[in-house]
């Protein structure tokens, strides 16, 4: 299978089954993120003994880092329903206030993808935040009128890949809201482990060790690859992922040394090879990869600049020198004056 396809959400319906498998359930199964962890067993903690809903929450983030698992923990810990939709699913007010008024008490909603919520039904959304009330407009022209109504107390769980596409108004309108990082690889380590306890694989320190350094910091990576290897350790070896059958499995699956993909590599060879050095925007980019230009920004490129082998200057993105070494290349001489940009 194509490694690009590993950071996307399940596709497969036994592999989406076993996604779901892997999700922790409780706060204390989340492995990682222990500043995000703290904070939200204390907002949580309270609101309980209060015996209320908690504050609305918006978790931005790279695809797979534990945004859709968060919601989910939220509900569990606070013992309410969680009603699950997406920005691109509302397509009207109607939709949503279809959804808010079949909320109980305390119940968690949870919008994916908040930031392609339309601005229509953005604006039913924030009474609704705020206030805990939803105005409807009924009927048309002079005879129409609008009606008040009160919603439960609610709590909104939004995640978005794209902070920095969600409207200030609604950004305020959450209590907390914080961003996830990739994971660190010990961390990581942690998930395999615990992915590999519950899927029954055997897999040794240093073959946890490997997948983790190459699952891009991200969880859902680091078990999709525990599966691919599994797959092969079963076929290949005795079914024992050791280091050497892990570092195998990988390099037959194109997974490179620091967990880049074919996508992510190239994208860096079109920017060191293609346009030699220069700074290259961001459309003209994903055309040359065959990607959309929202799937560049959002999935790939976050880890490569987080990994220093990207750069965006405001005249395009650029290659560093490190991604010029890690594809084994010479720095053109073409690319000397951007490559040194501003540090
Ligand atoms: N902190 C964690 N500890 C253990 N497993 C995790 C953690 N975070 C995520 N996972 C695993 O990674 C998988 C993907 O996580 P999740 O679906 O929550 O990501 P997401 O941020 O919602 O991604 P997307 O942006 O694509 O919707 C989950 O099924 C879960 O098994
Ligand atoms: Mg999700």
């Amino acid at each position: 299978m194509a490694r690009d396809e590993l950071l996307r959400p399940e596709a497969d319906p036994v592999e989406a089954a076993e996604e779901t498998t892997l999700r922790p359930k409780r706060l204390a199964e989340f492995v990682g993120q222990p500043r995000l962890k703290e904070h939200l067993d204390i907002m949580l903690g309270a609101a309980r003994k209060r015996g209320q809903a908690v504050d609305h929450m918006l978790f931005a983030g790279p695809p797979g880092l534990g945004k859709t698992t968060l919601a989910g923990i939220v509900a569990t810990e606070m013992e309410v329903a969680c009603r699950i939709t997406s920005g691109p699913a509302l397509e009207r007010a109607g939709d949503l206030a279809a959804i808010l008024t079949n909320l109980d008490d305390g119940d968690v909603l949870f919008i994916d993808e908040i930031h392609r919520l339309p601005r229509t039904v953005e604006e039913v959304l924030y009474p609704a935040m705020e206030d805990f009330q939803l105005d409807i407009v009924i009927g048309k022209g002079p005879s129409a009128r609008s009606i008040r109504l009160d919603l439960p107390r609610f709590t909104l769980v939004g995640a978005t890949t794209r902070s920095g596409m969600i409207a200030g108004p609604l950004r305020d309108r959450f209590g907390f809201v914080t961003r996830l990082d990739y994971y660190e690889p010990a961390d990581l380590v942690t998930i395999v482990e615990r992915a590999a306890g519950i899927l029954g694989v055997s897999v040794d320190p240093d073959g946890a060790g490997e997948i983790a350094r190459r699952s891009r910091g991200t969880p859902r990576v680091a078990n999709r690859l525990l599966r691919r290897v599994r797959d092969f350790a079963e076929v290949r070896a005795d079914g024992v992922i050791t280091g050497a059958v892990a570092h195998e499995a990988l390099m037959l699956f194109d997974v490179d040394a620091l967990g880049l993909d074919k996508v992510d590599r190239a994208i860096l060879d079109a920017l060191c090879r293609t346009f030699a050095g220069q700074p290259v925007g961001l459309g003209t980019l994903a055309v040359s990869v065959a990607e959309e230009p929202d799937t560049v920004e959002d999935v790939y490129e976050p880890f490569l600049l987080k990994c220093g082998l990207l750069r965006r200057t405001p005249r395009g993105r650029v290659a560093t020198g490190a991604a010029y070494a890690h594809l084994g290349l010479a720095v053109p001489a073409s690319a000397g004056p951007n490559l040194f940009d501003d540090g």
